[in-house]
C-alpha cells in the first residue's frame, strides 16, 4: 500500500465508529477477529485498487470494511453456522445501510463479495471483484496461520463468553 494517509481518511468514518468496534468480539479465521480481518482486507482491497486506474478506492476500502459486518457469532454449531457463508454478506450489506450512510455500489460490492459462494450474484463492478479476490486471499493466510484456536471455536459457550466480552479474548 502507496498511500497510507488516504486509506486512513477514507477509512476513519467506520473504523472509529462504536457499532463497528463490536467486531473485534467475532472470530473470523483461527484467533483473527472480524475487526483484524476487515481491516486486512480493506488495506490488500486499496493496493490492489491502487494498482488499477479508475478504481473507485474510496469506495473499495469502505465496502472492504464492511463486508463481514453481520455482528454475529457464527462458529455455534447449528442452522446459522450451516448457512452463514451463503447468508452473510446480505445481512452485513444490510446491516451496513443500516449503520452508514453507504453507496448503492457499496451495498452492491459488500452483498457480492462472497462469489462463487453466492452463486447467482458475482460483483458488478471492478470494485466489487479486488474486495471478492482480496477477501480470499486474507482468508486463505489467516487460515493457514491459524494460531491454536482451533478447540475454543468448536466450544459454544466460549464462543458466547467471547461475544459478552469474558474469557481470554483481547483485542488487538
Ligand atoms: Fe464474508
Ligand atoms: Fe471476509
Amino acid at each position: 500500500m502507496q498511500n497510507q494517509e488516504l486509506f486512513n481518511e477514507y477509512a476513519k468514518e467506520i473504523i472509529n465508529n462504536k457499532i463497528f468496534k463490536e467486531c473485534k468480539k467475532i472470530f473470523s479465521h483461527g484467533s483473527v477477529s472480524i475487526y483484524e480481518h476487515s481491516i486486512a482486507v480493506a488495506k490488500k482491497a486499496f493496493a490492489l485498487a491502487e494498482k488499477n486506474a479508475g478504481v473507485d478506492k474510496k469506495c473499495v476500502v469502505r465496502a472492504a470494511l464492511l463486508h463481514d459486518f453481520f455482528l454475529y457469532e457464527w462458529h455455534i454449531p447449528g442452522v446459522r453456522y450451516l448457512v452463514h457463508g451463503w447468508a452473510h454478506p446480505a445481512i452485513a450489506a444490510k446491516k451496513a445501510r443500516e449503520v452508514f450512510n453507504i453507496t448503492d455500489k457499496e451495498y452492491s460490492c459488500i452483498k457480492t463479495h462472497m462469489w462463487p459462494w453466492t452463486l447467482f450474484t458475482p460483483p458488478r463492478c471492478r470494485e466489487g471483484w479486488i474486495i471478492s479476490i482480496s477477501d480470499k486471499i486474507i482468508a486463505l493466510k489467516e487460515t493457514a496461520l491459524r494460531r491454536g484456536n482451533r478447540g475454543r471455536l468448536r466450544d459454544p459457550l466460549a464462543s458466547q463468553n467471547r461475544l459478552e466480552g469474558r474469557g481470554a479474548f483481547t483485542e488487538a
